[in-house]
């Protein structure tokens, strides 16, 4: 392992990339094994979740940290978790006054509109991994298309560079990533998680069809829904309808 948890993760800015998530995994490739940040202002072939292509011009934010750790691969999921409280931990440090909250299974919302993208990438070696968290945070600028309606902090009266916010993103994401200690610290993530969460005790339909109240999350990261027999069911990755959350765009 590289680097102490103690030190903040150096950054590398482009102005241009593909994707800094795909350029952190060219850097692993290429065995540069350091935790560090890769952000650019602009990317041509930003990735979303499920294949999603995410739009990515300058004035917004595109960053992705690579961090190995020694976590048991069963935890690697839960850093779906972490890498969600940190975003909205730096949005509130930029000073949004809204409502802030989490829609699993990462993304943050403010006054109930998606400001954040986040994907996580991993790769395997012998007995250890490295997460590649890719962070995408609208600062000046939102798709007007999306599933679920979008914002920007300039919209919420947050003017703030990109520079500055990795700054920001920077500090809290180290911050999570000792809270949660290689997965040794979960129950307080997923805590924090529930506490900052849309939908808590709220009606679901997750894809496949099971519809029941949002109890939980295991701890894989994954949403725990009791359905109307008592049963519960995880729903590990798919869209989710917030049945009593939806917002116009
Ligand atoms: C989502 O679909 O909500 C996740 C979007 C993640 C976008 C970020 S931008 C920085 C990093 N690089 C990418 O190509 N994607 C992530």
């Amino acid at each position: 392992m590289n680097g102490s948890i103690g030190v903040l993760p150096d950054i590398i800015w482009y102005d241009s990339v593909g994707s800094t998530n795909d350029e952190a995994q060219a850097r692993i490739a290429a065995d540069k094994l350091d935790r560090v940040w890769i952000a650019a202002a602009r990317q041509t072939r930003g990735k979303g979740r499920l294949g999603r292509h995410w739009i990515s011009e300058p004035g917004n934010l595109y960053a992705s940290l690579t961090w190995p750790t020694n976590a048991p691969l069963k935890r690697l999921a839960s850093l779906s978790l972490v890498a969600g409280l940190a975003v909205r931990d730096a949005v509130l440090q930029a000073g949004v006054s809204g409502q802030v909250q989490l829609k699993w299974p990462n993304d943050v919302l403010v006054d109930g509109r998606k400001v954040t993208g986040i994907l996580i990438e991993t790769t395997s070696g012998t007995g250890s991994h490295i997460a590649i968290i890719g962070c995408g945070l609208n600062l000046a600028h939102h798709p007007s298309d999306t599933r679920w309606p979008a914002t920007n902090l300039a919209a919420c009266n947050i003017s703030i560079d990109p520079r500055e916010m990795l700054g920001k993103l920077r500090a809290a994401m180290h911050a999570r990533l000792r809270q949660w200690a290689d997965g040794a610290g979960l129950s307080g993530i997923q805590d924090d998680w529930m506490n900052a969460a849309l939908g808590r005790g709220g009606r679901l339909l997750v894809e496949g069809g099971k519809q029941g109240v949002f109890s939980g999350l295991s701890d894989d990261g994954a949403l725990e829904l009791t359905l109307d027999d008592g049963s519960l069911w995880t729903h590990h990755a798919g869209d989710v309808d917030w049945l009593e959350h939806r917002v116009s765009t």
